[in-house]
């Protein structure tokens, strides 16, 4: 590779990695310290700039902890029957950290850094039930391979931080849905949407949230950030169109105290196959736990 190469390939796997060097900085999550050294050992220092504001950096966390809380309930309740899809994973921890024995993990991320996480996380576990699918979810075929590694009558869930709420446009959208659908048949199947990042019409008047929102557009190149102006709300009922399902809403867990107000308005979006309305009493006491949970260094 010449020197320019390796330096654009170092910065795209800073900008997915940013999640990473955010809960190194505010949590002691185990596996980031192994991950972002295995990343800055192989690719340099590529975690010394930040992208995150300071005080966006809450957000990410939040938004970690938040996803995790609802993984691992799942992973509780369904335990050997749950197969789980995280879509446009990057550089996450989620799969090493969940607590309990689950059917199989499945991390979907272009095929570079695809490679990159399956390298590190194979340094980190010995467990034979983690899937690599490297691929552009915007693809029929890597929907094909996704497909091809699910059982539907087990419970699926999909998860998608940071990746379709903030890079994907409508029509986009509706695509990503449509391909779930086909995989989420089972009752207890579950689609959390993190829908924190974005261009929302109810903060984006913030200073905090115009500054934060100003870095991140700048620096990731993507204009959809700023281009898809939607609110929570329309948010929350479009996904239970397209999807057909009974959705929920949980709390996101507190992070730093500066950035509560946000936090506070934000939802994780929980879209879940429950005709039986099973999964409603569980999500309202996760939801009022993480209320009252503050994770932050
Ligand atoms: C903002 S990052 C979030 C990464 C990770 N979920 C996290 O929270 O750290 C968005 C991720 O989605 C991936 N991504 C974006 N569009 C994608 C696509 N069309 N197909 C596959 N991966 C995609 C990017 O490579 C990146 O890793």
């Amino acid at each position: 590779m010449t020197n320019t190469e390796t330096e654009d390939k170092n910065t795209k796997i800073q900008k997915t990695a940013n999640t990473l060097y955010d809960l190194l900085d505010h949590t002691d999550i185990p596996f980031v310290k192994d991950i972002s050294d295995f990343l800055d050992n192989n690719y340099g220092e590529i975690g010394q700039n930040r992208i995150s504001t300071p005080n966006f950096s809450a957000l990410i966390v939040s938004r970690f902890l938040t996803n995790h809380s609802v993984l691992e309930m799942a992973a509780q309740k369904y335990g050997k029957d749950l197969q789980v899809i995280e879509l446009g994973a990057g550089f996450t921890p989620h799969y090493l950290n969940i607590g309990t024995e689950i059917n199989k993990y499945i991390e979907v991320e272009f095929e570079e850094n695809s490679k990159i996480k399956e390298e590190v996380t194979k340094t980190l576990t010995q467990n034979k039930n983690i899937y690599f699918v490297g691929g552009d979810i915007l693809s029929l075929s890597t929907w094909n391979k996704i497909e091809s590694l699910i059982d539907k009558n087990k419970p699926v869930f999909i998860f998608s931080e940071g990746t379709i709420a903030q890079y994907f446009n409508s029509e986009q959208k509706e695509f990503v849905a449509s391909m779930m659908k086909k995989l989420m048949i089972c009752e207890g199947s579950i689609f959390a949407l993190d829908d924190t990042l974005r261009n929302h019409p109810e903060l984006s008047d913030n200073p905090i949230i115009k500054e934060g929102m100003g870095r991140i557009v700048s620096i990731s190149g993507n204009n959809i950030y700023n281009k898809e102006v939607t609110t929570f709300k329309d948010e929350f009922e479009k996904w239970g169109r397209l999807l057909g399902t009974e959705n929920y809403s949980v709390n996101y867990v507190l992070s730093k105290p500066e950035m509560d107000f946000a936090i506070e308005s934000l939802k994780l979006t929980v879209c879940a196959v429950d005709n039986n309305k099973d999964l409603s009493s569980e999500l309202i006491k996760l939801s009022n736990e993480n209320k009252n949970k503050r994770i932050w260094k």
